[in-house]
């Protein structure tokens, strides 16, 4: 069972790096739709909905860190249109862009340093999560 699960992990991984780099879009869409998933599960664990438990929460920041790590070079110059919502403003303002991303990976890196129990998880939750708000007012499309 777990070499199936390994093996279909290491299929994901593949696949995500050819999307990668023959559609940035694509890529940068699914890592922002794992995001909102891996939140769901941080929100059912605040709302005690499921057990806390501290390796899922560490999961789900540890997401966010690779998230942030992977986003600056999944926006090339050929990806500004097509079936997109990243604001042509990213292209002219990349380097303020590519702060904002990296602020959103530090702050999930110090999150989880600081997420023990619940109440920490709850506190770190609520300081990461208003990066997603505040990059999506400023560089996407409202929809
Ligand atoms: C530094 C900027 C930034 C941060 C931080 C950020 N996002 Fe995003 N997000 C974007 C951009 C840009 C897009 C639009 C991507 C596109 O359409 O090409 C997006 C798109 C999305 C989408 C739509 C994906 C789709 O399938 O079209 C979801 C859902 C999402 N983000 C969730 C989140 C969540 C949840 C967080 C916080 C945990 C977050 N984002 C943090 C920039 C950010």
């Amino acid at each position: 069972m777990l070499r199936m699960v390994l093996a279909a992990t290491a299929l994901v991984i593949g696949v995500t790096a050819v999307t990668a780099q023959q559609d940035p879009i694509a890529a940068r869409k699914a890592l922002m739709k794992s995001n909102s998933d891996e939140g769901r599960i941080a929100r059912e664990m605040m709302d005690g909905k499921r057990p806390y438990n501290n390796e899922t929460a560490q999961k789900v920041l540890a997401a966010y860190q690779d998230t942030a790590a992977k986003f600056p070079a999944l926006f090339p110059d050929n990806s500004k249109t097509g079936d997109t919502r990243a604001l042509p403003v990213i292209w002219e303002k990349k380097a303020e862009f590519n702060a904002a991303v990296a602020k959103f990976g530090a702050d999930a890196k110090a999150a989880a340093a600081k997420t023990k129990d619940l109440d920490s998880f709850k506190a770190s939750m609520s300081e990461v999560g208003r990066n997603c708000g505040s990059c999506h007012d400023a560089w996407r499309k409202k929809g």
